[in-house]
């Protein structure tokens, strides 16, 4: 799968250098390239930024920089077959970034990332790159970060995970939490007793249905307690007998 990031701090990404997305860079499984957004400049100040129409603080990114590394990257005829790549715009003002969302980018062929920094990119540099991909301005959650980057190490890291060989026990990605809906269970390691805190003792006793059914009930009361929203959102068929206490 083929990653492009395009930002003005391309060091930022530098972490993604390490660990699995990394080792899956070197294997192949990969193809990351950071952009750096001033090399699409012509102005013996690189200038990305200018003040915003209408007034107000801060600055807006320019569209001509945008739109030529855009179009630098943009499929030639020949590859369109797979369809048009998604851009993914990183902003507080986005669609919330979700499990599901991870799972669906996945599934994609080309993922281009714009990382904006001051107030924004200008407006119609998104209007106008629907021409040529799917726009998906994406949020991390409710709350602002200085700019782009730190959502996509964020969501390069959700979507590359999931890729067949990035993690290599694919078992581990079964468990997990928003898996099925529900945050993941808790897990404990030896000692058994550590500094007088004993591991749940149903853990220690063998019985695979037992523990099946505490981990699912630890599940289902951790997410209703620090995430009623995703409680709410269960449907019945999601739920069973044992569940209900049926
Ligand atoms: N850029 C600034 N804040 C952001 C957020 N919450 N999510 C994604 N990108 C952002």
């Amino acid at each position: 799968m083929r990653f492009d990031v395009i930002s003005i701090f391309p060091e930022y990404l530098a972490p993604l250098e390490l660990s699995l997305i990394g080792k899956a860079r070197q294997d192949g499984l990969v193809q990351l390239t950071v952009h750096d957004l001033r090399d699409f400049t012509h102005d013996r100040h690189r200038t990305v930024d200018d003040t915003p129409y209408g007034g107000g603080a801060g600055m807006v990114m320019k569209p001509e920089p945008w739109a030529q590394a855009l179009e630098s990257l943009k499929p030639g005829t020949e590859t369109l077959e797979a369809g048009q790549p998604v851009l993914v715009v990183p902003s507080p003002a986005g669609e919330v970034f979700t499990q599901a969302i991870a799972e669906e980018l996945a599934a994609e062929e080309h993922l281009v990332f714009a990382c904006g920094r001051y107030e924004g990119i200008d407006e119609r540099v998104l209007e106008w790159a629907a021409q040529n991909y799917r726009v998906r301005p994406m949020s991390l959650g409710d709350y602002v970060l200085n700019g782009g980057e730190v959502a996509v190490l964020a969501m390069v890291e959700a979507v590359a995970r999931l890729l067949p060989g990035v993690v290599g026990n694919p078992e581990s990605l079964i468990e997990e939490s928003h898996q099925d809906g529900l945050l993941e269970y808790p897990v404990y390691t030896k000692p058994s007793d550590w500094r007088d805190n004993q591991v749940p003792e149903v853990l220690l006793s063998g019985n695979h249905a037992k523990i099946a059914r505490f981990r699912r009930d630890e599940q289902l009361r951790r997410t209703a307690v620090r995430r009623p929203d995703l409680i709410a959102q269960l449907s019945v068929a999601e739920l069973n007998k044992a569940d209900l206490g049926l």
